[in-house]
């Protein structure tokens, strides 16, 4: 746990976001699309920008001194970092860019404190209404899982088998699993599905069958009864309440063979590092409505829903993946 001791301390913390908006102007801007290999002063940047140069200058000097831009005496370059990953439409950007757009819904959170609800609408009004900006949310979540997320596909329980992909997005967990040897029932709402379909297209035909569904509607989250050998939940537990939540779990269990597995990938509020946790579960709260859980209440939502044996696969925090088995 941090400890703030001192008013410097504390000051350091207040001003954290002004890297993140720094980074988040050059985004907006294409700075790290207008920076090549060869040194360009600010004045042909800025030019080539429309900008003001004397403060596209201060915001370079930033960068450079954020490690994300490189200054010569003859100008400035992008550094390889930033060549690699920062160009428009890299996967860094578009976190940069969901980032930016959340960043404007925290600094609300006194309102939700005091309404006890979230800043965006329901998610199904916003695929509705904001698909340009809900299209981009699932390509960032795509890109965060690829980063950050955890190597399923080295869990046994889940390669090789016929897998229940339960609100699986795009199917970045899928892709995984179903390249490791897994046959994939991919099931989500009728407008990511139209996306997934673009986005698994260059997989072997049967290898991710695509289901639009609603899974709070469903009976075994739209697919046959007891047809998976297993099933992974994925960012999915902390968007509801631990009732609703042992509801979409008694729906999956129905989906699941006797004696089959599902394993539950999300992030828990008690799971460090630091104060990662508890800011997850103020994220969820900001964004969807959703909390959350702590490790606990996840085991305890499983076996509330017809699982055993839950475990913990040794994934580093702050992941946290929970395997257990059906209860037969
Ligand atoms: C946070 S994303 C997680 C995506 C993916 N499982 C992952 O781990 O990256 C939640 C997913 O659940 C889907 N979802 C939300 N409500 C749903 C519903 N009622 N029926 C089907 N899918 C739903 C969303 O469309 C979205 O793709």
């Amino acid at each position: 746990m941090v400890v703030i001791s001192s008013p410097s301390d504390l000051i350091e913390l207040l001003v954290g976001y002004q890297p993140a908006a720094a980074i988040s102007a050059a985004s907006q801007l294409g700075l790290f699309d207008a920076l090549n290999d060869r040194p360009q002063p600010a004045s042909e940047i800025a030019t080539c920008l429309a900008a003001n140069h004397s403060n596209l200058n201060a915001l370079l000097e930033a960068l450079v001194q954020l490690g994300l831009v490189s200054r010569t005496d003859d100008g400035f370059t992008n550094t390889p970092f930033a060549s690699a990953h920062l160009r428009s439409d890299s996967d860094l950007d578009k976190v940069i860019r969901k980032e930016a757009f959340f960043s404007k819904a925290w600094l609300r959170l006194s309102e939700v404190i005091q309404s006890g609800n979230p800043i965006l609408d329901p998610w199904k009004k916003r695929l509705c209404e904001q698909s340009d900006q809900t299209t981009e949310f699932l390509y960032a979540l795509d890109a965060l899982a690829r980063i950050t997320g955890p190597p399923l596909e080295e869990l046994p329980e889940l390669v090789p088998g016929r897998v229940l992909d339960v609100g699986g997005g795009l199917g970045t967990y899928s892709r995984a699993l179903a390249e490791a040897g897994s046959t994939m029932v991919l099931v989500d709402l009728p407008e990511v599905i139209e996306l997934a379909r673009g986005y698994l297209a260059d997989l072997p035909t049967g290898s991710v069958e695509l289901i639009a569904a609603d899974l709070f509607t469903e009976p075994t989250c739209g697919i046959e009864i007891e047809s998976v050998d297993a099933a992974l939940v994925s960012h999915m537990l902390h968007d509801y309440s631990e009732e609703t939540g042992i509801g979409l779990l008694r729906s999956v269990n129905g989906a699941i063979r006797p004696g089959g597995f599902i394993v539950v990938n999300d992030f828990a509020s008690d799971i460090g590092p630091g104060a990662f946790g508890v800011l997850f579960d103020l994220m969820m709260r900001v964004e969807t409505g959703g909390v959350a859980h702590d490790l606990a209440v996840l085991t305890e939502m499983l076996l509330s829903s017809g699982f055993c044996d839950v475990r913990r696969a040794p994934f580093p925090a702050p992941i946290t993946v929970l395997i257990a088995r059906k209860d037969s």
